[in-house]
């Protein structure tokens, strides 16, 4: 039995007394099923490595390996990091920072990707005092609430998720030419069904560009109101980190966003993404 504490309503649950470098098998296995159940797990006082969290990581699966143009290409973490090398603090404008601006818009992990992930596990290893919060929303409880003619009018469709568009909102030439070839806009459902539980939600965020069938302003407006709708404050669990906390969160059926901080606050965060397994529908 798990010592499981809810976090927020509608999605979120701490796990306490487990070590993530010590699990035994029949601790994972439950640790697993309050994945599939609360969506976002949040485990305190993981004082573990790269290679530790890698090692976490593939007790759920694959892991995605790390696309080029981000830190940590060529490994399985993403460094999510304001850090330089020489352990100053990057200036806003570096190409790094950019990047970071644009997590700051509700999204779902690799949605960008024809197959994308399955769920992130996301490393406090150096936060900021105040500021620099993650946020979630669970996109079933979105869905259980949207009007029911809304429901029906987006079940079915389909959604082009394009990296260079999301990019596109914080610099036009954030996304490189490099990026653009290896990650060429995809189709993903705008709702999803849980394979787990069965419920449905809501499937869309900072990289959905346009719907299919639909013009593409009529498409954007639809994406903005159902963010907008699924972004209301009662929908939101807000994480202020604390150093060494470790979330894990369910990709297929959640959002999140980062939120800003002081410039001049330290703030160095891990990630790895457990890889899915299947499209949300055929390319
Ligand atoms: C992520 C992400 C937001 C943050 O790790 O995938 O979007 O708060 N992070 O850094
Ligand atoms: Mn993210």
């Amino acid at each position: 039995m798990l010592d499981l504490q809810p976090l927020h309503p509608l999605i979120g649950a701490e796990v306490r007394g487990i070590d993530v470098r010590d699990i035994d098998a029949v601790t994972f296995t439950a640790l697993r099923a309050a994945f599939e159940t609360h969506s976002l797990l949040l485990l305190r006082g993981q004082d573990i490595d790269d290679d530790e969290q890698v090692a976490f990581g593939h007790r759920f699966g694959p892991l995605e390996p790390t696309k080029i143009g981000t830190l940590g290409a060529g490994s399985e973490l993403v460094i999510l990091t304001n850090i330089a090398a020489d352990g100053t603090i990057l200036p806003e404008t570096h190409r790094q920072a950019l990047n970071t601006l644009a997590n700051r818009l509700w999204h779902s992990d690799s949605s960008f990707k024809r197959i994308p992930a399955l769920a992130s596990i996301l490393s406090g290893r150096t936060v900021p005092a105040v500021g620099g919060e993650t946020e979630y929303i669970s996109m079933r409880a979105v869905w259980r609430e949207l009007p029911p003619a809304m429901q029906q009018r987006i079940d079915g469709l389909v959604a082009i998720h394009d990296y260079a568009w999301s990019r596109g909102k914080v610099d036009p030439e954030l996304a490189s030419e490099a990026e653009r070839q290896a990650l060429p806009p995809v189709r993903q459902v705008v709702v999803r069904t849980h394979p787990g539980t069965g419920e449905k939600s809501l499937y869309l965020g900072s990289h959905a560009s346009s719907i299919e069938g639909m013009d593409i302003a009529s498409g954007r407006a639809l994406i903005d109101e159902l963010i907008a709708f699924a972004s209301q404050p009662r929908f939101v669990y807000t994480h202020a980190w604390q150093r060494n906390d470790l979330l894990i969160w369910d990709n297929r059926c959640t959002v999140h966003r980062g939120r800003p901080f002081a410039p001049a606050a330290a703030r160095h965060l891990v990630r790895a993404a457990v890889a899915g397994d299947a499209p949300t529908v055929a390319q």
